[in-house]
């Protein structure tokens, strides 16, 4: 009798152990949960600045290199590699907003996500281009590039960018980097 007394107080002891356990382990896991729901982790930059930094300069190689009359070389075309990842990676990052004054409002509307993702999409078959050398492909994609810049611009942009920060002339001793003796 005892003997089963002992058990059942064992067993008892254990579920109790168990049970605190789980309700411990519940706890970790929800306030997991709620970290991760709050996440709140916005974009740090504007999309001017994006636009300036990143998007306009990773187009130009593809639009300068898709217009080079001249046999190209390996690394030219490892270079459209990079910057295609750039500017495919821009398009969702453009959706997320940003520090701008008016980047939550765009971000919000469909037409700017459908023409983030056309930009994203042109990339990516600016990138297969690139990986298959080939010229015609990277004309083609250069020309869906330029018709989603032009597109968004059209509906979007004001004439001045709302942080005075454009292309011309601030940071254009970066362009062209690769610049060929002769060329462009
Ligand atoms: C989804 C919309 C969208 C797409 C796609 C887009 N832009 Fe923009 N871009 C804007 C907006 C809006 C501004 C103005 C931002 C501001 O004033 O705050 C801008 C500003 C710029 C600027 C700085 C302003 C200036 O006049 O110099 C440059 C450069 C630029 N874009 C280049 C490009 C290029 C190149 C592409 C395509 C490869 C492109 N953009 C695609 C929306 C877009």
């Amino acid at each position: 009798m005892d003997t089963l007394k002992r058990n059942f107080t064992a067993l008892i002891a254990t579920l109790v152990i168990v049970m605190i356990a789980l309700a411990a382990l519940s706890i970790v896991l929800a306030e997991n949960a709620q970290a991760a729901e709050d996440q709140d982790f916005p974009v740090p930059v504007s999309v001017n600045a994006l636009m300036v930094t990143m998007i306009d300069h990773s187009a130009h190689y593809i639009w300068d290199y898709a217009a080079l009359e001249d046999m190209m070389l390996e690394e030219e075309w490892l270079a459209i590699e990079y910057y295609s990842i750039q500017l495919a990676a821009a398009g969702p990052l453009i959706t997320l907003g940003g520090t701008g004054e008016l980047d939550n409002a765009w971000s919000l509307s469909p037409q700017w996500l459908g023409y983030s993702m056309d930009m994203s999409n042109a990339a990516m078959k600016a990138l297969n281009a690139a990986r298959l050398q080939d010229k015609s492909l990277l004309q083609n994609a250069g020309d869906e590039l330029l018709d989603s810049c032009l597109g968004c611009h059209r509906t979007f942009k004001p004439d001045t960018p709302t942080e005075g920060v454009i292309h011309d002339p601030f940071y254009d001793q970066l362009y062209h980097l690769f610049q060929r003796e002769g060329s462009l």
